[in-house]
This record gives C-alpha cells, structure tokens and sequence, in this order.
C-alpha cells in the first residue's frame, strides 16, 4: 500500500501491518510443522494487538503469555484457554490466579519458591495447577546480550542441578499436575543449528522424567531486518525433529513459542520528516517517531529497514535518522542513505518493525501511544487508535 496515501488519511506516526504478510508467515510456521507432532504457541508479548492475535488463532496457533494482560488478549483473540501458556520469572499473584481462573492449558514454572506460591493460590483456589518447568539449558545462543536467556547466569528457568529439589517440592503439593518440561534458548537466532543443541539437552532430560507428555522448546526464530539469507522455519523444522524425533513417536506433544517470527516483517513504523538538518557536517532527518515508539534501535542497536514512501531521483547521501526524545540515544540509525532531497513532511518507513516495536512502546516525555492499522488488500483499518498522554494524564491523581 502507499504510505503516503495513507498517512493522508491516519495522521503520523502510527504503526501499519499488512495482513498479507501475517498470513504468509503464519501459514509457513504451520506448514512447516504440520507432519509433527507441534503445537505452535504466538508469544504475544512481540505484538498483543488481538487483531493480529485473532489471525494466529484462526490458523489454529496457541498463546505464549507472561502477565495476566497478556492473557486477556490471547483470550481477546480468540485463543481458547487450554492453548494458552504461560512464562514469566516474576509471576504476580494477580498474574497467578487470573491464569488459574481461566483455564490456561500450562504455567511455566521458573523457581522453586514459585513451585510453592502458585501451589498455595491453587489450594485456595481449590483447582489444579497444570505446571511445566522451565529448565536453564546452560547453552549459549549466538545474539545481543540482553537478548539471550539460556546462559547459566541468565535469571530464566532453573538449573538442572535444581531439578531434584524441585521434584520433591511438587512431589509433595498435590494442587501442582507437571505435565511439562520447558525452556527458551534465545531470540533472533539466525540459523538453526545454533537452537540443536538445546533442543537436544532437553530432549534428553525430558526422556529421563516421568509422566510428563510435553516438551516446550520456546521461540526465538529470526527474521533477516538486513535482508540477508537467515534460517526459515522449513529450516528449524527437520531440527526439531531430529532432536525429538523419539519422543514425538511415543505421543509426546512437542511445543513452540514464535513471536517475533510471525511479526516483524509484517509490520512498518510510519513516520514524517519534520526537520532536515545540517549540522556539523552531518544532515539529521529529524521524524515525528521516537525511541518511545520503537525501542530496539535504542536498546539493542537494532537495524531497522528505513526508506522514504515516494521515489525520488536525487542522489543518496548518509543521513542520520533521530527521533524528537531528549535523549541522543534516540537514533534510529546513522549513515543511513536517503535520497538527497529529503525534505519536511516526506514519509519514511521503518520496516520490519511489528514484533517488539508498538509493544515496547512508552508514554515517554508525555508522546502518545501509537495508532495501528491493519492493511488488507486495498483496506486499511484502525485496529487500535492512539493513547494519548491526555487520556493517560486521567489517571494522574491530584497533586
Ligand atoms: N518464549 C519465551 C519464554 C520468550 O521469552 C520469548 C521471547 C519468546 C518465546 C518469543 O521469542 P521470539 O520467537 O520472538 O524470538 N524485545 C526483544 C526480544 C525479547 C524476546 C524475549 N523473549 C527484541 O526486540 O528483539
């Protein structure tokens, strides 16, 4: 779809996904799968918006949740109870019951003192806790430090050394049903050989359990923001079975957590040039986003596709492409080419922006929340409208 059309009609900045793109990577994870014995699970920490949830669910994928938030847009979507999971190191106690209450299908557990906690609400509560435990592989995934989770120092899951200790504990708690063993290796993992080996620790300390029936492997595929050759799930998918080839012929279900993979490319930051600036000796293209809008540059010098909406014939100079946040840390990128006749109000696109972009979206020096709007086709639709810091300003109690 055009942008510049578009912006006519949505004002700038908002988000932008194109319905055709999420139904293509959707239908290629569950393509990739199908002959396994796989339930796919959308984190949908990477995009909660449950129109977008709503389209995994119609093609049958389940829910990865971390907060009862999350929950209710799983369920908002349309994700039944029993497909739903949840992860979390810093489960609530809210977080617990909601999760409790509505029927989820798995609480991934990280802790042993959490073994505890959601066995005492679920007494309370006088249900059943299904729970699977989240073990740390200790194996290490090739991605940006604040991005990996499989590391022995990592907060995530517990060790296998702790493993004794945690079945004595839901040995002796009769509200706890552990169906599960679980873990997450790492996110953005560009090439599948590199989740093998976790995959393939797992696999053996789940063999070695009893009673259990499935096996949650996380997420973590990757998506190519540089446009360069990066593993697809028809990759990942012979490893899988590899890996767990014994345990899926003994009816052992074998689960996935893609967030980022059913999201990103779907998705496009839509932004206007409100400044060109030149100054010692650099031009700044200075946008109406910023890093509240989207973080990942900022926090893990992501990149980020950018392009101007309209063609232009003019030569291509390094640009650097910053935000309006007092911060300096809110570059979207540096020695960035655009062509040389950028001007104010021109369009740009920053692609590949619809997992962890609107998500880790922030209030930040009282900037609006951004609109969504979903493109189908020729349509568009607003599928969330814009928070205000007004609307937020309600909540503000007097001072
Ligand atoms: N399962 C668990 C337990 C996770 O912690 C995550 C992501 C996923 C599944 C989904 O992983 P994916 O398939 O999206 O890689 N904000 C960062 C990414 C943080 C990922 C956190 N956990 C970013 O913008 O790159």
């Amino acid at each position: 779809m055009d942008m510049v059309a578009l912006a006519r009609n949505y004002p700038t900045p908002f988000y932008a996904y194109d319905a055709e793109v999420l139904r293509a990577r959707i239908a290629e994870l569950t393509e990739a799968f199908k002959a396994q014995n796989v339930s796919l699970h959308y984190a949908v920490k990477a995009n909660d918006n449950p129109a977008i949830i709503a389209m995994a669910a119609k093609a049958g994928i389940g829910g990865c949740t971390v907060t009862a938030g999350e929950i209710k847009r799983a369920l908002a979507g349309g994700i039944a109870p029993a497909m739903i999971l949840m992860n979390g190191v810093g489960k609530t106690d809210t977080d617990i019951r909601f999760a409790l209450a509505s029927g989820i299908g798995q609480i991934n557990v990280e802790s042993i003192p959490e073994l505890t906690v959601i066995a005492d609400i679920a007494r309370d509560m006088g249900v059943i806790a299904p729970i699977g435990l989240r073990i740390n592989p200790e194996v290490e995934a090739d991605t940006h430090s604040h991005l990996a989770t499989g590391r022995r120092t990592d907060k995530f899951g517990t060790l296998v050394e702790d493993l004794p200790e945690a079945k004595h504990v839901i040995a002796s708690r009769p509200e706890l049903k552990w169906i599960a063993l679980s873990c997450h290796i790492g996110t953005q993992v560009h090439n599948a050989s590199e989740l093998r080996r976790g995959y393939e620790v797992m696999s053996a300390l789940f063999s070695e359990q009893e009673g259990l029936d499935r096996l949650d492997l996380g997420g973590g595929f990757g998506v190519s923001y540089k446009g360069d050759s990066y593993a697809k799930p028809a990759d990942f998918a012979p490893v899988v079975l590899e890996a767990t080839k014994q345990l899926q012929a003994r009816g052992v279900r074998i689960q996935l957590e893609p967030g980022r993979y059913i999201a990103a490319e779907a998705g496009t930051l839509v932004t206007k040039v409100l400044y060109v600036k030149k100054s010692g000796g650099q031009t700044f293209v200075i946008v109406d986003a910023g890093m509240n809008d989207l973080i990942r540059p900022a926090l893990y010098d992501a990149y980020h596709p950018m392009s101007l909406a309209r063609s232009s014939k003019a030569a291509h100079i390094p640009c650097v492409i910053a935000g309006g946040v007092c911060e300096s840390g809110d570059v979207f990128a540096r020695g960035r080419m655009l062509p040389s006749d950028v001007v104010r109000g021109d369009i740009l696109e920053i692609g590949f922006a619809g997992a962890y972009g609107h998500a880790m979206s922030s209030f930040y020096n009282a900037r609006p929340r951004l609109a969504e709007v979903l493109i189908d086709g020729n349509e568009a639709r607003l599928i969330r409208r814009a928070l205000t810091a007004e609307e937020f300003d309600a909540a503000t109690l007097a001072a």
